[in-house]
C-alpha cells in the first residue's frame, strides 16, 4: 500500500530507536529514505547491515504513496507535515505539533486504535509522560471509569532528546570531578538534582508538559470530564520516565482486581512483590516495550481512589513503538509489543 518508508529525524534520540524497531519488527517497505538537518548532510545510518545517506528535509523528499515517521521538534514538524501531506504522503508524528489539532488524531494503539481511520494525512503520537499513563489507565477505566487522575512524573534525561543525555553525562562526571558545567537543555544542574520543571509555564502555575498529560489524556479517551492533576520532574536518570499516579474511579476498584486487569491488558506487565523487592524501576524496564506497573494500593484517603507506580522506556514506548505501532496499524499488520 505504501511505496517508500521515510524516516524523518533519523539521526535524533527517538529517529535513531524508529530504524531498530523497523529492524526488529520486519516493518515491510519497497524502498526506505532517511532525512534530518541540513546539519547531519553527509551521515549516514545504518539499516538492515546497509549504509544509507542521511538527506537534508526538503518538500521534494516526499512523493505520492510515501509513509513517513517523523521524529522532529515541533517547529519543524509544524513546517514540513503539510506539504509532506500535499504531495501524498501520510505522516505519523511524534511532536506535539500536531497532537491537539481536531483534525488530527492522536493515537495510542492499546488504547484508541480506532482513532487512526479518520485522519486527513497526518496522525499523532503523543508525549511521552501520556503515553504510558494512559496505557495503565485504560483496563482501569473500561472496569470502573476514572473520574480523576493526580500523577507526579520521574522524567529521564532522554526525554530531552541526544543533547539531554549528553548532558546528564558530562554534567555528572563534571561534578564528580568538581569542575563547572554549563548544561545545554536544563535549566539547573542536573546531577545529583531534581528540577520540578519541564517544557514552558502554560497555564494557571502549570507547564507545558504538564498541560500536554491533561489534555491529550483528555482527546485520547475522547472524555473532557476526566480531571488530571499532573507534577513533571527531570531526575538524574538516562533513560525510562516513571510515575506516581493515583486514580480515582466511579466504581471502586480493589487491589485484587487492578492487579487481574493491569496482568490481562495489551502492553502491560505487573512486577508488583513489595516483600521480595519487586517493583518497576527504570534499570528493570530499559530497552523494553511495555508499560511496566507495581506497588499497587488501595487509597488510604478515598473510597475509590487505587495508588500505583508505573515505569515505561520513554524512547520506546513514549516515542519510537508508539509511533511504529501507529504505522503498523496504517498498513493492517496485527500491532503487538515485545515484552
Ligand atoms: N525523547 C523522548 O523521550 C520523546 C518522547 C516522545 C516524543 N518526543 C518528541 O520526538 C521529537 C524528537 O525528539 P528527540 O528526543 O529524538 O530529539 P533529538 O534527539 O534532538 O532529535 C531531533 C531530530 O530532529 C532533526 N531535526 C532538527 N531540526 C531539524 C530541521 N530543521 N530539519 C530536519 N530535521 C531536523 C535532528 O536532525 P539533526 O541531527 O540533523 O539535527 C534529529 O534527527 C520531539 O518533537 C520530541 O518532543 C521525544
Amino acid at each position: 500500500m505504501y511505496e517508500r518508508l521515510t524516516v524523518v529525524g533519523a539521526t535524533g534520540a527517538v529517529g535513531r530507536l524508529v530504524l531498530r524497531l523497523l529492524e526488529e519488527r520486519n516493518f515491510p517497505y519497497e524502498k526506505i529514505t532517511f532525512l534530518a538537518s541540513a546539519r547531519s548532510a553527509g551521515k549516514t545510518v545504518t539499516f538492515k547491515g546497509k549504509e544509507y545517506p542521511v538527506e537534508v528535509l526538503r518538500p521534494e523528499a516526499f512523493h505520492e504513496g510515501d509513509l513517513v515517521i517523523a521524529s522532529t521538534p515541533d517547529e519543524v514538524a509544524r513546517e514540513f507535515a503539510p506539504y509532506a501531506v500535499e504531495r501524498g504522503a501520510v505522516v505519523v508524528d511524534e511532536s506535539a505539533a500536531w497532537r491537539m489539532d481536531p483534525k488530527v488524531p492522536l493515537v495510542v494503539p492499546e488504547v484508541n486504535p480506532d482513532a487512526v481511520r479518520n485522519h486527513q494525512g497526518i496522525i499523532a503520537s503523543p508525549n511521552c509522560s501520556t503515553t504510558q499513563m494512559v496505557v495503565a489507565m485504560k483496563p482501569l477505566h473500561e472496569a470502573g471509569r476514572i473520574r480523576r487522575v493526580v500523577v507526579s512524573t520521574y522524567q529521564a534525561a532522554s526525554g530531552a532528546g541526544v543533547a539531554g543525555q549528553e548532558d546528564l553525562d558530562a554534567g555528572t562526571r563534571a561534578y564528580l570531578a568538581d569542575q563547572e558545567y554549563k548544561y545545554t537543555t536544563f535549566a539547573h544542574r542536573l546531577a545529583f538534582n531534581l528540577i520540578p520543571h519541564i517544557g514552558s509555564p502554560k497555564h494557571e502555575g502549570y507547564t507545558s508538559e504538564e498541560m500536554k498529560m491533561v489534555w491529550e489524556t483528555q482527546k485520547i479517551f475522547g472524555d473532557d470530564s476526566i480531571q488530571v492533576c499532573p507534577t513533571c520532574v527531570r531526575v538524574p536518570v538516562t533513560n525510562c520516565h516513571s510515575e506516581s499516579i493515583l486514580v480515582e474511579t466511579e466504581r471502586k476498584i480493589t487491589v485484587e482486581e487492578a492487579r487481574r486487569l493491569f496482568a490481562a491488558a495489551p502492553g502491560i506487565t505487573v512486577i508488583d512483590d513489595l516483600p521480595n523487592k519487586k517493583y518497576p524501576m527504570p534499570m528493570v524496564c530499559d530497552n523494553y516495550d511495555d508499560v511496566y506497573v507495581g506497588r499497587i494500593r488501595e487509597d488510604l484517603s478515598s473510597p475509590n481512589g487505587l495508588a500505583f507506580w508505573c515505569v515505561s522506556d520513554n524512547l520506546r514506548k513514549g516515542a519510537a513503538t508508539n509511533a511504529v505501532q501507529i504505522a503498523e496499524l496504517l498498513i493492517g499488520v496485527k500491532s503487538t509489543v515485545r515484552a
